[in-house]
Parts: structure tokens; C-alpha cells; sequence
């Protein structure tokens, strides 16, 4: 059993202080009853809210963002805006970002406070395909789905990519899969193909589809489905 002010600012980004007036007040409510006093015990089975509205403790939480362009994947940056300012969720310092985007890449990020989940997603054993749809400088050659299924040879690494998959949509249009997670991978592997990107936008990590009703800068939490998707690695 925990005391109410405690567990309601363990839960929350509240202080001891700030919850003791929303008590006072009669702003919070055990099981529908009002609460007495910050050293009423609970033991976390209880529906406690605040103002109405029900507060969670503890679990891990998983949300998509439709990133936009400008801003970094980054929890702290002095000098841009991160992804992290755009999610308004209590203890957003417990948040992580679950394989990066640079600044200038559009579309799906992942973000969540649970360490595991991220590590099963972005470990280089991790084999997690990532979808990105990407605009390119100058129009396709027939050999580009070739090269790439063979794996292309990055500039500086020592080992070929792995097979990647590409699908046409328009002359200067992909649809990119690929395993790894390298930096910059994308735009250094149609780079050796002597081709640049003009636009990268990521529309999906494993079994986990951006939302199209999300506006860019909009978030949600994932469904239980989208973080069960997200398997362990085999061994
Ligand atoms: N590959 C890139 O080059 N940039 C990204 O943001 C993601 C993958």
C-alpha cells in the first residue's frame, strides 16, 4: 500500500504539493469517492482520478508520431525542435525514441519508456524491416531492384547491406525495405547507386502501418497489436 499523494505523483508529473491541492479541493476521486487526505493509503487496484479523468501507473507506453520535417529525433537539442516536444504525455522524460529519423525524414517514429521494446526493435540482430517511400534526384534505372536485392556496398563499411526490396510507384518514386538500421542508410545506398535523395518519408516498421489520420506533428498510442508486432529476435 502506498499514500495517495505519493502514488498520484509517481504516476504523474505532479508534485507531492500540486496534488495535495487538487485533493484539497475535491478534484480527486478513489473508486468514485472523494479523497480525504494525501496520506490515505491505496493499493493501485483503485480507479483514482484527477479532475475526472483516470491516471495509470507505471505502464509502458508506446506511441507514433508522424514526424515532421525540421524537427530532430532527439529527447534534448539546443538548437531545433525534438520529437519529444510534440508529445504531451505525463513523465515524457521516461520517453525514448525507437530508431531515429534524421531531420530532414518524414513519417513514422516510434516512441516508448519501455528500454526492452526498443532494444528488440533497433538491435542489429533485430531483423525488423522498415518501409521507406523515397523520392530520388534523377529517374530509375532498370538495375536499381537488381543491386539492391544483391545488397549494395556502402561507402566506409566493411560488409555489403543486406538484400533490400524496392517497388516502383513512378519514375523517380520507391517504395524501400530494408532490415538495418545504418546511418544515414538510405540516402548513402541510392547514393552508391549514383543517385540522391530529394525526399525520405517512413511509412512503416515492422508490422506497424502509420496512421494516415495522423497529421504531421500529430501522435497516438499504439494498440495492443501494434506492441505485441514487435517480436524478440531469434536467436
Ligand atoms: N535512412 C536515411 O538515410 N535517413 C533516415 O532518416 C532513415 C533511413
Amino acid at each position: 500500500m502506498l499514500r495517495l499523494d505519493k502514488y498520484i505523483s509517481n504516476a504523474t508529473d505532479l508534485s507531492r504539493v500540486e496534488v495535495k491541492r487538487y485533493i484539497k479541493y475535491g478534484d480527486v476521486t478513489i473508486d468514485d469517492e472523494k479523497a480525504i487526505n494525501g496520506a490515505q493509503k491505496v493499493s493501485g487496484d483503485e480507479t483514482i482520478c484527477i479532475e475526472g479523468s483516470a491516471i495509470s501507473f507505471a505502464e509502458n507506453r508506446y506511441f507514433m508520431l508522424n514526424k515532421p520535417a525540421g524537427v530532430v529525433s532527439a529527447t534534448k537539442d539546443s538548437n531545433n525542435s525534438t520529437a519529444l516536444d510534440l508529445i504531451f504525455e505525463h513523465r515524457s522524460d521516461e520517453l525514448q525514441i525507437a530508431g531515429r529519423l534524421d531531420i530532414d525524414t518524414t513519417g513514422l517514429l516510434l516512441i516508448t519508456d519501455d528500454g526492452q521494446w526498443n532494444h528488440r526493435l533497433t538491435s542489429p540482430r533485430s531483423d525488423c524491416q522498415k518501409i521507406y517511400r523515397v523520392t530520388l534526384g534523377i529517374p530509375i534505372t532498370p538495375d536499381y531492384a537488381e543491386k539492391l536485392a544483391n545488397g549494395v556496398w556502402l561507402k566506409g563499411e566493411k560488409h555489403p547491406c543486406l538484400p533490400a526490396t524496392m517497388e516502383q510507384i513512378d519514375d523517380e518514386t520507391v517504395l524501400l525495405s530494408i532490415a538495418e538500421g545504418k546511418y544515414h542508410q538510405v540516402k548513402r545506398m541510392f547514393a552508391a547507386l549514383g543517385n540522391h535523395v530529394e525526399a525520405l518519408h517512413r511509412t512503416q516498421v515492422g508490422g506497424i502501418i502509420l496512421d494516415e489520420s495522423l497529421e504531421p506533428g500529430d501522435y497516438r498510442a499504439l494498440t495492443d497489436a501494434e506492441v505485441a508486432s514487435i517480436m524478440a529476435p531469434t536467436a
